[in-house]
């Protein structure tokens, strides 16, 4: 046993270091339990009360949790306006749709009223995903805060972490899988489609010239009638539901859904047709509570992703623009 202990001192060591030196920021549960203790609480009345205002803002948070985070780091990048030295993330072709945007610079007005320059706008980001999915009926998630904001964006760089709407399911498992997130995490977190809407855009190559086989019929007459043309005029608001039965309920009727022929996405109806992904496909089709289990762990693993450390982060002043001093 004896000849054991230097090995077991050295990882300690380097485990030391490791911890020291490899710039993860720390973030744990009940973060701001002492320097606003009432952080959490802002955030959920907000959600609230914007909720109610405009119930797909919920929905808009879910998104944008998954775009700040699957992006190198849960660090607010994507709030961040083109100004001086910065392109906004909001550009990418990958965010097309993204919106709502607006109204965080309002949950961030109200925690700043009550503890000004304390609570980072990554983990309003994260707050608010995860208070809107329980406005959209679905689990409640603890997760953990102390997240810091970035001082730069990562718009040349999007494309290498968001899948495109119609990569092939091998290439978004390994995206995933690069972030923690197995199979049949990746399977729950598309279950987020359940919600929400997607513009023509990413829908028209499966309806023009012909529509694509996997189709089924009577759902392709909904999309042709919600996209009438090949070429969608960019800024026409033309958009496509999946879950036609319950739009703003975070069910299982996504699964259902493709089951049934009835995807919106190339990436959606693929989770069928592929033999990894297709028994949690039917997993989570047939029980609405192991969906909402495995998209809480994977979303927890999505929103913990590569936390900025405190040196090379900031709390944002405004969620818009990095600190200037
Ligand atoms: C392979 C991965 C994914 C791809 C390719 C993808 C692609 C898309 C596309 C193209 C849209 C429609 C945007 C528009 O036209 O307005 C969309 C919407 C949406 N996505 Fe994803 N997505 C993926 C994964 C996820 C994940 C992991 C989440 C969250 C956990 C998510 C949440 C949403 C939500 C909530 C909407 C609706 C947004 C709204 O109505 O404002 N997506 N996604
Ligand atoms: C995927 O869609 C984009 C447009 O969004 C298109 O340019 C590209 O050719 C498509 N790729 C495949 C493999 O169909």
């Amino acid at each position: 046993m004896a000849t054991h202990k230097p090995l077991s001192h050295l990882c300690f060591i380097f485990l030391f270091f490791l911890h020291f030196f490899s710039g993860n920021g720390e973030i744990r549960l009940n973060y701001y339990s002492q320097s606003c203790p009432n952080a959490e609480e802002i955030v959920k009345q907000q959600v609230i009360s914007l909720y109610n205002e405009h119930g797909n803002t919920a929905v808009s948070w879910i998104r944008t949790l998954f775009h700040d985070c699957m992006v190198k780091s849960c660090d607010a990048s994507i709030l961040l306006e083109t100004i001086h030295g910065i392109q906004s993330e909001k550009t990418s072709s990958r965010n097309v749709g993204m919106r709502n945007f607006k109204y965080i610079n309002k949950i961030k007005d109200a925690l700043e009223a009550s503890c000004p320059m304390t609570v980072s706008c990554a983990d309003i980001i994260a707050l608010a995903a995860r208070d809107g999915v329980v406005m959209l009926g679905g689990p409640r998630i603890d997760m953990k805060t102390g997240r810091k904001d970035s001082k730069g964006s990562h718009a040349a760089e999007i494309d290498s972490f968001i899948p495109n709407h119609n990569d092939t399911t091998l290439f978004v498992l390994s995206r995933f899988q690069s972030v923690g997130i197995d199979v049949e995490g990746t399977v729950a977190l598309l279950g987020a489609h359940s919600v929400g809407r997607v513009h023509c855009l990413n829908i028209v190559d499966r309806l023009y010239p012909t529509v694509d086989p996997t189709l089924d019929p009577s759902y392709a007459e909904y999309l042709k009638r919600r996209c009438p043309h090949q070429q969608p005029d960019p800024n026409a608001v033309e958009y496509a539901r999946n879950d036609l039965q319950t739009p703003m309920i975070l069910d299982n009727m996504y699964y259902r859904n493709i089951m049934n022929n009835k995807g919106l996405l190339v990436v959606d109806q693929q989770l069928v047709s592929n033999p990894a992904t297709s028994p949690f496909v039917e997993k989570m089709a047939a029980d609405n509570s192991y969906f909402h289990d495995q998209f809480s762990k994977a979303l927890l693993t999505l929103s913990e992703n590569n936390p900025v450390s405190e040196e090379e982060g900031e709390v944002r002043r405004d969620c818009r623009f990095v600190n200037h001093n």
